[in-house]
């Protein structure tokens, strides 16, 4: 088969940088996005996108399973991040273009797996965007009632989760117990679903019209905004930004003072395992950094801002996380913080109520900025592969006036308001952090392609550091650790179940608990690849740091279990049908074979 005809065909990096208009100053010619962003607006853009659902919600139940110690979990999240941000700012650097991870697939691994990664970056994007905007509307909801404006229940929830609470009550009576009894027996969320459904328009006996309308509008806002210019939305963006830092400082310097360092004994109540139960909601709170490199094109300078702007909102994140997690866990104890608003919690906690609501307020305000910078990377990705042939050429139509990408940015912002209207939010966590860890894998593995021995001209690339002895042993060191510990973040404490300490599988979908070999073949197929990376790497001297940004997205992955897996492959396996009744044929590169590598 001839080169351009393989599944693998790869672009060459020279091929890909015709793609952009060749100015780099002002507008980039007729048609083109505009080049505005200089470092400081990427690094705000970063943490625009860094600092949102993960640590104004998810931090409560990584703290409540985790203690104090899961403030060392976010320096291990972050070390981790900061191997696969090493291997994106490399890319960045030779790769200036739209597109991101698909991008520098396209060079490292080929067209098929290019395809791959941009189909699974519309779960970090899209699908991220999709848990933010339900947690957007979670909040708003509480600030409208806080002064005194009810939204219906039945406009403020996905159909899927009023549909579960109605369901939970339902089973109860017909076990047996009177409505007062079952409504008393379920939890306060399941019963606002069952609210919910019973005061919504039926439309048949068996659907009721629940749906979360804040997040639908909020996420109809935002994709306005993201259409009408990127000027538009960077302005807003480091206005949001800024707002949010302020907040975040408030919190910190006046939470200092309620800190009472005994709640910090004991450090790690549930010991390794339960701090690293908190990995998933963790790493959902650092996504974001690598939407930075969906703007390539509309960078000043985009190989060394990019690079520069990743650590800096990488390394500002993990600072203000570290200390944020101890002032929390300081100012209560950790057995209360398992709440969906743990940041306005504590100070409600200890008396300062408006605090408390300036906290929700801004909430609000930070889940709204990393719905932008998603809003504003996702139809980037499409423009990219639809530039390659991969997807209809409309999706990389330019607006002549906004000078934006307007068909991508609409479909985009259907993709998430419309599952947002209806969906649950749990499900589309665990989706995120899937498609965002193996995108990261693959940027890791693309350096190990195109540079295994750091000898790239590129403007930035990851240290090289000779993995022959290192990478077995640090395998070696892990895997003791793995296996002495235990410790599974996918599993669930059992110590308030049944009174014993061990772990129990949680299913992702159902929330029923499983189990079984079929939950092994993640962590089992890791093992193999790890030893053949271990011997690969001794024989090869291959680059520490990509092999390590490689192994530990794997290991993540591993931690997210088999519901989450199979929905993975299943989105997989749709993407391929798309890829190989559309894309192959229509690929510019199988019809220009000299673009071939
Ligand atoms: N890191 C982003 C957040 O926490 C996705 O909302």
């Amino acid at each position: 088969m001839s080169s351009e005809k393989s599944l693998f065909r790869r672009k060459t990096i020279a091929a890909i940088l015709q793609n952009p208009p060749a100015d780099h100053e002002g507008h980039t010619g007729p048609g083109g996005l505009e080049r505005h962003l200089t470092v400081r607006d990427l690094t705000a853009l970063g943490i625009a996108a860094i600092i949102g659902a993960g640590i104004f919600s998810t931090i409560g139940k990584a703290s409540l399973d985790g203690g104090p110690a899961v403030s060392l979990l976010f320096v291990f999240t972050a070390i981790a991040c900061a191997f696969s941000a090493l291997c994106y700012a490399q890319f960045a650097a030779t790769i200036p273009v739209s597109g991101s991870a698909y991008t520098y697939a396209y060079a490292s691994f080929g067209e098929l797996a290019a395809w791959i990664i941009g189909w699974a970056l519309i779960m970090e994007y899209a699908v991220g965007n999709i848990v933010v905007a339900i947690s957007w509307s979670d909040y708003f909801t509480g600030l409208m009632d806080g002064i005194g404006l009810h939204i219906p229940l039945w406009l403020t929830m996905g159909t899927q989760t009023g549909h579960a609470g109605y369901e939970a009550v339902q089973t109860l009576v017909q076990s047996g117990k009177s409505l007062a009894e079952a409504t008393a027996a379920v939890s306060p969320a399941q019963l606002d679903g069952y609210k919910a459904w019973m005061q919504a328009p039926a439309l048949t006996d068996s659907l009721h019209l629940v749906i979360d309308l804040p997040a639908f509008a909020i996420t109809v806002a935002i994709t306005a905004l993201v259409y009408v210019g990127i000027k538009e939305s960077k302005n807003a963006s480091n206005l949001l930004v800024l707002l949010k830092l302020i907040i975040v400082f408030i919190v910190i310097v006046v939470g200092a003072f309620y800190v009472n360092p005994a709640n910090w004994t004991p450090f790690a109540p549930n010991g390794v395992g339960g701090v690293l139960k908190g990995v998933s909601a963790v790493f959902f709170a650092y996504i974001g950094f690598d939407a930075i490199s969906t703007t390539a094109e509309e960078c000043k300078n985009p190989q060394r801002d990019l690079p520069k702007a990743m650590m800096y909102a990488l390394v500002i994140c993990t600072v203000l996380y570290v200390i944020i997690t101890l002032v929390l866990t300081g100012m209560v104890s950790y057995k209360e913080l398992g709440v969906g608003d743990p940041l306005s919690f504590v100070f409600a906690r200890v008396g300062l109520s408006r605090l408390s609501g300036l906290v929700a307020v801004s909430a609000v305000f930070a889940m709204a900025s990393v719905l932008l910078v998603f809003q504003l990377g996702q139809p980037r990705i499409w423009l990219t592969m639809s530039r390659d042939g991969l997807l209809p050429s409309v999706f990389s139509k330019i607006h002549p006036r906004f000078h934006t990408p307007s068909f991508a940015t609409i479909v985009t912002g259907f993709f998430v308001a419309v599952p947002a209207l209806i969906l649950n939010m749990d499900l589309v966590v665990d989706l995120t952090s899937i498609g965002t860890l193996f995108a990261f894998a693959l940027v890791c593995g693309g350096i190990l392609i195109i540079d295994p021995y750091g000898k790239s001209e590129a403007r930035f690339k990851v240290p090289y550091i000779n993995g022959q002895w290192l990478v077995p042993l640090i395998l070696a060191v892990g895997a003791f650790f793995i296996v002495r510990y235990n410790a599974v973040s996918n599993h669930e404490f059992m110590l308030d179940i049944t009174g014993q300490r061990g772990w129990i599988e949680h299913d992702a979908l159902s929330g029923k608990v499983t189990g079984g070999f079929a939950h092994q073949i993640p962590t089992l197929v890791f093992f193999l690849f790890c030893v053949g990376l271990s011997i690969l790497s001794f024989r090869k001297k291959l680059s520490l740091l990509p092999t390590l940004g490689l192994l530990i997205n794997l290991y993540l992955m591993t931690e997210l279990g088999i519901s989450n897996w199979t929905l993975f492959f299943v989105w997989l396996l749709i993407g391929l049908a798309v890829y190989f009744t559309y894309g192959y044929k229509h690929s510019k590169l199988g019809r220009t074979p000299e673009l071939v590598a």
